[in-house]
């Protein structure tokens, strides 16, 4: 690591849009602490690694406490503060709720609810101290609706929807800016391992993860309170989901989200 330059944090850092938000902070200089459990996560770190960037990879799983402090422990080594934390891990379970695994669905509320939390809590203390820093949090399109047959879900990214625009305003009046990012449908292993492959959101169309990466990371950099990632169909979805009723929203996320093999 050179303390000369900036440093970011990027967890679900190993593929998908995390990856591609952590290219955008090597193209821009950042030395990078990348968080992920697979092996995938060592490539993307020496793929980064060859632009000139230091790449610290941390292996950590979100779902514990004993991760969330590897983590920051990785991240603050030498009294660091991070410029910028993309907190962007997350996982999502499809299905009929009363069918699913409680564990399972209790994984999900660890790193989508608890880890976001406590490492935001971390994070944000430091910057405050420093005078300066940038979050970004990957919320979703969904945290405004409903999520029949995918509720877990949905209501952990509304969590992190109404927690992020709270601690907005809080720290409105400091150097410290907190920014959603709200992917709609994205082209990533999402669906695949939330087992929403025989859904229709599963088989429809997709967002390009760097195309939705470049859009959080430009919000992120302007301080934006919130940004919907990605194309129209994002654009349209959100505008669904804000100004559409309840009953509607989660109607039209039944069908979309109910497992065509049977469920
Ligand atoms: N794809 C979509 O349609 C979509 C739409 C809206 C919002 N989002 C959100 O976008 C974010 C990124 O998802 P993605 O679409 O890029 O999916 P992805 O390709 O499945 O990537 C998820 C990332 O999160 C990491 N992760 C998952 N569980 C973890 C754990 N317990 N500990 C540490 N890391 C963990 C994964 O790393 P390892 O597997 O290597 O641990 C991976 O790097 C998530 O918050 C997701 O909810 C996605």
């Amino acid at each position: 690591m050179n303390d000369t330059r900036p440093l970011a944090v990027v967890t679900g850092a190993s593929r998908g849009i995390g990856r591609e938000l952590a290219a955008l902070f090597a193209v821009d200089g950042h030395d990078l602490v990348l968080v992920a459990r697979s092996p995938a996560l060592d490539d993307a770190a020496a793929e980064l690694e060859s632009s000139g960037v230091s790449v610290t990879p941390v292996h950590a799983d979100l779902r514990t406490e004993a991760g969330v402090r590897a983590v920051y422990e990785a991240a603050t080594a030498g009294g660091r503060v991070p410029a910028a934390v993309a907190l962007n891990a997350g996982t999502g379970i499809g299905g009929a709720f009363v069918d699913a695994d409680p564990e399972e669905l209790l994984a999900v509320v660890d790193v989508n609810v608890r880890s976001t939390v406590h490492l935001a809590r971390l994070f944000l203390a430091d910057m405050v101290r420093a005078g300066s820093g940038r979050l970004l949090f990957t919320s979703s399109v969904v945290s405004l609706m409903p999520g029949p047959y995918q509720a877990v879900y949905n209501a952990s990214k509304a969590f992190v929807q109404s927690f992020t625009d709270g601690i907005h305003d809080e720290l409105s009046d400091t150097d410290v800016t907190v920014t959603s990012m709200l992917p709609g449908a994205t082209d990533t292993h999402f669906f695949a391992r939330a087992g929403m492959l025989d859904t229709l959101l599963g088989k429809g169309p997709k967002d390009d993860p760097a195309r939705v990466a470049k859009d959080g990371y430009d919000a992120l950099l302007r301080g934006d309170r919130r940004v919907v990632a990605g194309s129209l169909l994002a654009r349209s979805m959100a505008a669904f989901g804000a100004l559409a009723p309840d009953a509607v929203t989660g109607a039209v996320h039944k069908v979309l989200a109910r497992p065509r093999s049977g469920g």
